[in-house]
């Protein structure tokens, strides 16, 4: 999926496609030749998008051009999963999202240990169940967590930057990844958002949960991925959105001391980070995936 444009004659200039979007691609411009005197934008020259599809699964108006793309399903009606027809668990997996706007408003013990619940009935590899879990609540504490995150990012970004370093102990995969446009305009980007005073890493959301669980066989990612995504499914069915955050995991498995500031048990990996609280949007469609990729056998 590609996003192409902004349809100005479909655009009422509402904004949310902006708010939503995380690498800030999508702007408002000014433009004399517009009776409104701006126009809303897509312009992306480092090839920043992410393809989430968030700007077209909240248009009220499908002003967002896209291509190659099946057709969005929209996310009106979505039941509980009482009598948990396929079409009903469909809805439910299609009105998912990653929520990244969160109302001001602190989640209940109750509703966290719900989501909670629905992980501890993950399948998990010869029933391990290994997991544990670290509920943060506290938003002085969630503030340093994010914090701490973008402290390392920020090194990084230093580092990539510096040319001599980039192109003397880099090498490989790496070198390519730290010399492609899109990542460091991420990095730059979420640097930016931190200088502005807002949070990129937790997006200010009342609720983090940190898994973890010790590392055995190959099985101990796959098991927490099942987790997670039952804690989602189980959040958005009590009105919560939640955000898997990738970037906070991947700090906290690469800096020994953030893992030691979280507390985290000797022999014991996060495998996953995730955010959890009340949307502060509503997402109207589903955006498009990528076709099946099957060969039958
Ligand atoms: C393993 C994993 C790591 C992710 N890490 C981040 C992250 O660090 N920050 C973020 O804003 N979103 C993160 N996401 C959310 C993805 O960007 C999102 O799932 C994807 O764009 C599709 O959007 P959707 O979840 O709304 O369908 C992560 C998702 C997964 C599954
Ligand atoms: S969400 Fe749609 S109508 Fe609103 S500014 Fe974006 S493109 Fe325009
Ligand atoms: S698909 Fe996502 S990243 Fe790309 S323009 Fe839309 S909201 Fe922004």
């Amino acid at each position: 999926m590609q996003i192409k444009g902004i349809d100005i004659e479909k655009c009422t200039q509402c904004g949310a496609c902006i708010q939503e979007c995380a690498p800030d691609v999508i702007s408002k411009f000014v433009d004399e030749t517009n009776p409104k005197g701006t126009v809303v934008k897509y312009d992306d020259p480092y090839d920043a998008c992410s393809r989430c599809g968030h700007c077209l699964a909240i248009c009220p108006t499908e002003a967002i051009d896209y291509s190659d793309a099946e057709p969005t399903f929209a996310s009106e009606g979505v039941k509980k999963p009482q009598d948990v027809p396929y079409s009903t668990i469909m809805e439910i997996i299609r009105a998912r999202r990653s929520i990244r706007q969160y109302k001001d408003k602190p989640v209940p013990k109750e509703e966290i240990e719900a989501v909670l619940e629905a992980m501890r009935y993950a399948p998990s590899a010869s029933n391990e169940q290994n997991w544990e879990y670290m509920v943060f609540t506290d938003r002085k504490q969630i503030q340093t967590f994010s914090k701490k995150v973008t402290s390392v990012i920020e090194l990084t970004h230093k580092l990539v930057s510096n040319k001599i370093i980039s192109n003397v102990f880099i090498w490989g995969n790496t070198r390519k990844l730290v010399k492609d446009p899109s990542f460091l305009y991420s990095m730059g980007n979420l640097i930016k958002k931190v200088e502005e005073g807002k949070d990129p890493i937790f997006f200010n959301a009342p609720c983090v949960i940190v898994l973890h669980s010790p590392v055995y066989g190959n099985m101990a990612g796959c098991d927490s991925g099942i987790a997670l995504t039952h804690g989602m499914l189980a959040a958005q069915s009590r009105g919560l959105g939640t955000c898997w955050i990738g970037i906070a995991q991947e700090t906290v498995q690469r800096i020994k001391k953030l893992a030691k500031w979280l507390g985290i048990p000797k022999g014991r990996k996060v495998w996953g980070v995730m955010i959890l609280g009340y949307p502060k949007v509503k997402f109207l469609r589903a955006p498009p995936r990528k076709p099946l990729a099957i060969e039958w056998k």
